[in-house]
């Protein structure tokens, strides 16, 4: 298995996502609102979501439970737990997870935790920094760049993936590796990628008084239940919001724990929605974005906004949300809240995290776009790897 198996392209001489010659239809127009189709038809869901990433969607669960079972053999280790810092080495859909449970731990972390999207390692890594490289595929080049710096300077370093280079040079150096298997794309490992982070942080008592993994996972089913496909749209506000979005510019906002959650509704709505957003960080977006609404003046409807906000939000954030939402009202621009659900920051981490991948599907079913090949990201690999005669991967 390599990277190509992943990203939805084998023939390292074929560069996905040229168009069908034989396809006939205008597939360069959004459909139109009339022609759109509905999200409560099974048939309709299962030929335009063929490889099935709304039922990916709904193992997040299942991939929490197993990601205690992967990192239940890894014995605790001072030469990795007595640190003043943890990086982890990581991209896309294989970052967010540190990201997500960075944020969900907050002052529970005992050390910093910084994640590294790029080549290398950041400055200011030193004996005392565990690394943490994480990659789905264990193909990604930046990540094994960083890894490979890692141990030529001999630091504590574990490796998370399902196998690929990462895994093999892992195990050729005596690096720990938290190997889980699941096959398809990285971005819906995403209950393994929040799983192992939080119990390699919580083995190696890197994060005090964890929050309790079940309790993620049952507030998680519950909410995959209630906002799943077989839930009509009359009943289900995941698929209304979707509706909502449809035809416009998703833009998430999101505080303390939530602007992570916000991160991933956004990197959701690009690779599965195949569709442009962006992620405002609370109380960052009062002192910019807020003054971003007004031109170009013709496009004054095309944005989205959505507010995933936590119950437990400190009071002042929730007053800047109330000033916002007046401002918002007044110019009449389109937008939601989303309230996190569940008792603790992990739950309502996940849980968050669970609403917007269903929106991103269901926005991808409403623009009748596969949601699972990532076309453009492999044809960025693929390019690249022409161009230095590298390995397709990139690397
Ligand atoms: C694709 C996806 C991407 C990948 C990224 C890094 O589904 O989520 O963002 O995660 O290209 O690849 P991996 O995760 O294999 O290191």
């Amino acid at each position: 298995m390599d990277a190509r198996d992943f990203f939805g392209y084998k023939n390292p001489d074929e560069e996905p996502g040229g168009p069908d010659p034989d396809d006939g239809s205008d597939s360069d127009r959004t459909p139109l609102f009339d022609e759109a189709v509905t999200l409560d038809d099974p048939a309709t869901l299962r030929r335009i979501d063929p490889e099935d990433m709304l039922g990916k969607v709904a193992e997040m669960p299942r991939q929490l439970v197993q990601a205690r079972r992967v990192a239940a053999p890894l014995e605790p280790d001072p030469k990795l737990s007595d640190v003043d810092a943890v990086i982890v080495l990581a991209m896309g859909g294989s970052a967010i997870g540190a990201e997500l449970v960075a944020a969900a731990a907050g002052e529970r972390l005992r050390v910093p935790l910084v994640v590294h999207r790029d080549y290398g390692l950041p400055a200011g890594a030193g004996e005392r920094t565990l690394i943490v490289a994480a990659s789905h595929s264990g193909e990604t080049a930046e990540t094994l760049s960083g890894f490979a710096v890692a141990r030529q300077r001999g630091l504590p370093t574990v490796a998370i993936t399902t196998g690929g280079r990462l895994a093999a040079s892992a195990t050729e150096g005596g690096v720990p590796v938290l190997r889980y298997q699941l096959g398809g794309q990285p971005r819906a490992a995403i209950g393994y990628g929040v799983g192992l982070v939080h119990e390699l942080l919580s083995r190696l008592g890197l994060l005090r008084e964890p929050d309790p993994i079940a309790s993620a996972v049952s507030v998680t089913e519950d909410l995959l239940e209630r906002l799943g496909p077989s839930v009509e749209t009359d009943a289900n506000p995941a698929k209304q919001l979707a509706w909502a979005i449809f035809g416009r510019t998703p833009i998430v906002y999101g505080h303390g724990p939530m602007s992570a959650v916000a991160h991933r509704w956004k990197t959701q709505f690009n690779e599965n929605a195949k569709a442009w957003a962006a992620w405002e960080p609370m109380p960052e977006a009062n002192h910019n974005a807020i003054e971003g609404s007004l031109n170009p003046r013709e496009l004054g409807d095309a944005p989205y906004i959505v507010q995933v906000r936590d119950p437990d939000e400190p009071r002042e954030i929730a007053e800047r949300y109330r000033v916002v939402e007046e401002l918002l009202g007044e110019r009449a621009t389109s937008r939601s809240t989303v309230w996190a659900e569940g008792a603790t920051p992990l739950a309502r981490v996940v849980s968050g995290v669970a609403y917007g991948d269903l929106v991103s599907v269901y926005l991808a079913i409403l623009y009748q776009t596969d949601p699972t090949p990532v076309t453009l990201l492999a044809m960025l690999k693929e390019r690249l790897a022409r161009a230095t005669g590298s390995d397709p991967t990139g690397a």
